[in-house]
């Protein structure tokens, strides 16, 4: 996934854009570039690696003057990282500059037309010969005598029908300064609009310094955007749909205020979002959960005889316990799929079966894929979701949202915890609508309300992780057990570890180790295991003493007051006592502090770790 910032107005583009650029470098940071309109000429400057790394030396030593312009931050997918392949990119006049955020799957086919033609590339992107394409567009309806007027938004959509794949993109030209153009298909574009300026972005996260009056635009839209105004059309069928909608947050929600990392941030404003994800969904009344966007009455609701939940990643590993939960709870079936493994597995699935996806950028591709191709079959889609106004988020048929604010880290953390806080709602207001008493239900709602404090006791707790940490930040192998819901924690606390120290880490379920892993053992890889009092703790216990006879060192997360795990483990991290279902949302917190200082001491880039990037918007 990338970033793309535009600007238009009667300041200097480059500092905002460059602001812009790195409140995304989360989206992908192997290499940056921006270009500018002044005085009917085309100044670009672009570099390899982080943005502090490459483009700001580079502007600073060759500064970029003009009130428009477009910028870029790349993760890479057609050609290595480098300064020639970073973006923008120009066309063969040089007239025109390209920002693109996708895949142009049938680029190789375009760009030996246009070698065959005379044209001239200088790097391995997908991008430039969209760049090329648009060029040879405007000259054609610029010879022709086109008398349209400006050229540029047509010369975009008609270079845009020759493409298949995904794009969001922003163009700018020599010979119409007064304007960028933007398109997206598959790729998030959002239109700000400030006073006598106006932006575009792929995300909302780039402008709300500036204004938090958004336009989200819609696959096929072209928009043109000028110092004071924005025009939207459509290359389909459609008629553009423009609604200004106003961002939730502002510009401090995306930055790390006192911490020196987003992570770090993100794990410490847990409290706060797991109540943000409860905020008005609790009815006490009728002891359930309420919603305001499921767009699916209680009859259809009571129907459902099947759910699958596809995601990817963290939000995989959410689904998981939602899966615990809703089986638990509604008794009705649920399946747990990779959403890349879902889109072509080709399952049978039961006529009122519910697809729920869990995605907290609402942009992966993966999860995309599966939604579409559930509703393509005829099923109805939720999605959970963080970011409004998001692809996934637009084109599930209801859903619920996280509210739990910009996550810039690319290790999620805070999204995890709201995720699995709206899974027991889904759950509790399922089973309400089966055979769950009210008393349970008022059982889920008095924990789930607890689980803000609790969570602050679990961050207190900052200090001895930060110790463990230390003790073991120089092996090479981890794993992580837990049984039943404590299973996807365990999977939940090896991603977040391997992720960002870049280690060995795997999540099993405890009493699996006996049929394979354990021969893995030594007293060289430490086994973190999740044995909180509960009907299984003596089974677990019984796990954890297999770990032992094989001499690796056991970090135990156990309850407040449990003695006998202490004997035992070479380390105790203490958790309150909670019913089961809500410890996920308890557990996982030392884990993130845990891969959080692992990943510090070794030197590691917290937020942004190597070869990674915030959504994978790429297949
Ligand atoms: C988790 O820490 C990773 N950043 C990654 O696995 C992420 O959860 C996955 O790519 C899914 O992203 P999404 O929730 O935005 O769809």
């Amino acid at each position: 996934m990338c970033g793309i910032v535009g600007y238009i107005g009667k300041k200097e583009a480059a500092p905002i854009i460059l602001e812009g650029l790195r409140r995304l470098e989360y989206r992908g940071y192997d290499s940056a570039g921006i270009s500018v309109l002044r005085s009917g000429d085309l100044l670009t400057r672009k570099r390899k690696g982080k943005i502090d790394d490459g483009l700001a030396p580079a502007l600073r030593e060759s500064p970029l003057t003009g009130v428009s312009g477009i910028g870029h931050t790349r993760w890479a997918t057609h050609g290595p990282p480098s300064d020639e392949n970073s973006h923008p990119h120009l066309d063969q006049s040089g007239r025109i500059a390209v920002v693109h955020n996708g895949v142009i799957e049938n680029f190789a086919r375009l760009k030996q037309r246009l070698q065959e033609a005379g044209h001239r590339f200088l790097s391995a992107t997908d991008t430039e010969v969209l760049a090329h394409l648009i060029g040879v567009e405007y000259e054609r309806l610029r010879a022709a005598g086109d008398p349209r007027e400006p050229l540029l938004p047509h010369a975009v959509a008609a270079a845009l029908r020759e493409v298949i794949g995904t794009y969001g993109i922003a163009v700018i030209c020599t010979e119409e300064p007064g304007l960028i153009v933007g398109a997206r298909r598959g790729s998030p574009l959002i239109v700000g609009i400030g006073r006598g300026e106006n932006f575009l972005a792929s995300d909302v996260t780039a402008m709300v310094a500036h204004t938090r009056q958004v336009v989200y635009l819609n696959d096929y839209d072209v928009v043109t955007v000028t110092a004071e105004d924005f025009q939207v059309t459509n290359l389909g069928t459609e008629t553009a749909r423009v609604q200004i909608q106003e961002v939730e947050f502002g510009a401090e929600a995306a930055e790390r205020g006192r911490f020196p990392h987003h992570m770090l941030k993100e794990i410490y404003e847990q409290p706060r979002t797991i109540e943000n994800a409860l905020r008005g969904r609790l009815d006490l009344d009728e002891a359930t959960a309420k919603f305001g966007g499921l767009n699916m009455s209680a009859a259809e609701l009571r129907a459902v005889d099947q759910m699958v939940i596809a995601a990817c990643g963290t939000s995989w590993h959410a689904g998981l316990v939602g899966e615990y939960l809703i089986e638990d709870f509604a008794h009705v079936p649920v399946e747990v799929e990779y959403a890349s493994e879902f889109r072509y597995r080709n399952p049978p699935l039961e006529k009122n079966t519910l697809v729920l996806v869990i995605t907290q950028s609402g942009e992966t591709a993966d999860t995309l894929a599966a939604l579409r191709e559930a509703r393509r079959r005829g099923h109805k889609v939720l999605a959970i979701c963080n970011v409004v106004g998001s692809t996934i988020a637009r084109e599930a048929d209801g859903g619920i949202y996280l509210h739990a604010g910009p996550e810039i880290g690319v290790a999620s953390t805070k999204a995890f915890t709201s995720q699995v806080t709206v899974l027991t709602l889904l759950a509790l207001f399922m089973g309400r609508l089966r055979m769950m008493s009210p008393h349970r239900g008022l059982e889920v709602i008095r924990a789930l309300e607890r689980m803000p404090a609790l969570a602050e006791q679990a961050l207190a707790l900052d200090g001895q992780i930060r110790a463990i940490a230390r003790k073991y930040a120089d092996r090479r192998d981890f794993f992580f057990l837990g049984r039943q819901l404590n299973f996807p924690v365990a999977l939940e606390g090896a991603l977040k570890l391997k992720e960002i120290s870049y280690l060995h880490a795997e999540g099993y379920p405890a009493a699996e180790m006996k049929h394979g892993p354990l021969a893995l053992l030594d007293e060289n890889s430490p086994c973190v295991m999740l044995v909180p009092r509960g009907a299984l703790y003596e089974k677990t216990m019984s796990n954890l003493e297999e770990v032992r006879a094989r001499r690796a060192p056991v970090i135990a997360l156990a309850t407040e007051g449990d003695r006998e795990v202490a004997q035992r483990a070479a380390d105790v991290i203490y958790l309150p006592e909670t019913p089961e279902f809500v410890w996920p949302l308890l557990g996982i917190i030392p884990l993130q502090l845990l891969a959080y200082h692992v990943a510090v001491l070794r030197g590691c880039d917290v937020d942004k770790p190597r070869n990674l990037a915030k959504s994978v918007t790429v297949e």
